[in-house]
């Protein structure tokens, strides 16, 4: 990790993003929009993407990403992301992000990426079959950010890793061209009982889009009967919720679903222990489904009304393609004049 100073002296910007690959979960929400959310209330300039060039490093369906892309707008706004205020965009609608990450591979070590955990997850043993994409994905995703000179990077705790290497490429950028002050070192806003949603089934394992087992994860559209059920049916162990969060050590599953309560509910852990210590799921259950439900239907209902009218998802994405341009084109031109590009 990076020791460099951060010498940047610009304004905040706000920068994150998600894949538009299936539907997003609860541990999106939670764990990332939640905090997106936040950052936009507190009047910071947001610039939120759906990264459709991290989603072609998998295989993937050319005729279903529009309507992903469109869908993922949408659960963002749901959400609560005001497209009025935050820039809501494609990635593929803003050329500078593919331009500053090339710029930005040249700068990267093989090491670096060889030691990304994400990497070697997705990949496993097939990394020899694995596209190069998926190899430099965390380097597009540093040019994500600091097209912008986003200072703020709200995100889940798997995208930690991710965040320290756009610093090091930063730093290394800056050290290399002797342009120290060029870019922020961005820092991760990691924040809350939300920062790491584990699935319903098997609470070791992240809540994750990709899990074959829908009732491992909570989605944003499910209805009430979906949410309620899958609650219920949510692996657990026979004790009791414990009264304070170190009897919640060695018990996953009771960890998880507490947190949950807590990040739902905008409160502590201790708060929730509080509450229901002593008392077994026959009783926290239905009160976690009560709480999902209430917090989660209108954002379900919300996500219906605006994929109705997908042309104004549409008029929004040009609208934030437009501003989150503007704002990447002094960047990058400034970037390809230190590395010394003709014109
Ligand atoms: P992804 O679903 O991998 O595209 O992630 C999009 C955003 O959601 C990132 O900021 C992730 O860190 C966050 N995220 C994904 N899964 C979880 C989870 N299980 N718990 C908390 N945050 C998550
Ligand atoms: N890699 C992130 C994920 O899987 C998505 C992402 C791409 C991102 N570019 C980004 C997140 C820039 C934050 C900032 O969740």
């Amino acid at each position: 990790m990076t020791d460099a100073a951060n010498t940047y002296s610009g304004p905040q910007r706000i920068l994150s993003g998600m894949q538009p690959t299936g539907q997003l979960h609860l541990g999106n929400y939670l764990g990332a929009l939640v905090n997106w959310v936040a950052l936009q209330e507190r009047g910071a300039e947001c610039f939120y993407c759906i990264v459709d060039l991290h989603a072609i490093t998998m295989p993937h369906d050319p005729k279903a990403l529009p309507d992903a892309v469109r869908s993922a707008a949408a659960a963002y706004m749901a959400a609560g992301v005001d497209p009025s205020r935050s820039a809501v965009f494609a990635q593929s609608a803003v050329p500078a992000h593919a331009e500053l990450a090339w710029i930005f591979q040249c700068v990267a070590r093989l090491g670096w990426l060889e030691r990304m955990t994400q990497f070697k997850d997705k990949t496993g043993k097939d990394a020899e079959r694995a596209s190069v994409g998926i190899f430099t994905y965390p380097v597009l995703q540093a040019a994500d950010i600091l097209v912008y000179k986003a200072t703020h990077v709200p995100v889940g705790e798997d995208q930690k890793q991710h965040l320290e290497l756009a610093r090091d490429i930063a730093a290394r950028f800056m050290r290399e061209f002797d342009c120290e002050g060029a870019f922020p070192l961005p820092e991760p806003v990691i924040q809350g009982p939300g920062a790491r949603i584990m699935s319903l089934r098997d609470g070791t394992k992240k809540m994750s889009k990709s899990d074959e087992s829908d009732a491992s994860r909570i989605n944003l559209v499910d209805d009430a009967d979906t949410i309620a059920r899958k609650i219920k049916k949510a692996k657990t162990d026979p004790e009791p919720l414990p009264e304070t969060a170190e009897g919640l050590q060695n018990r996953p599953e009771a960890a998880n679903l507490a947190g949950i309560y807590a990040a739902l509910a905008g409160t502590s852990l201790e708060t929730v222990l509080t509450e229901f210590g002593g008392k077994g799921f026959g009783v926290f259950k239905p009160a976690l489904a009560d709480l999902a439900v209430a917090k989660l239907a209108p954002i379900s209902a919300e996500y219906r009304r605006l994929t109705g009218d997908p042309a104004e998802i549409d008029r929004i994405l040009q609208r934030g393609a437009e501003r989150a341009r503007a704002v990447a084109a002094p960047v990058i031109a400034e970037a390809k004049k230190i590395v010394g590009f003709w014109g």
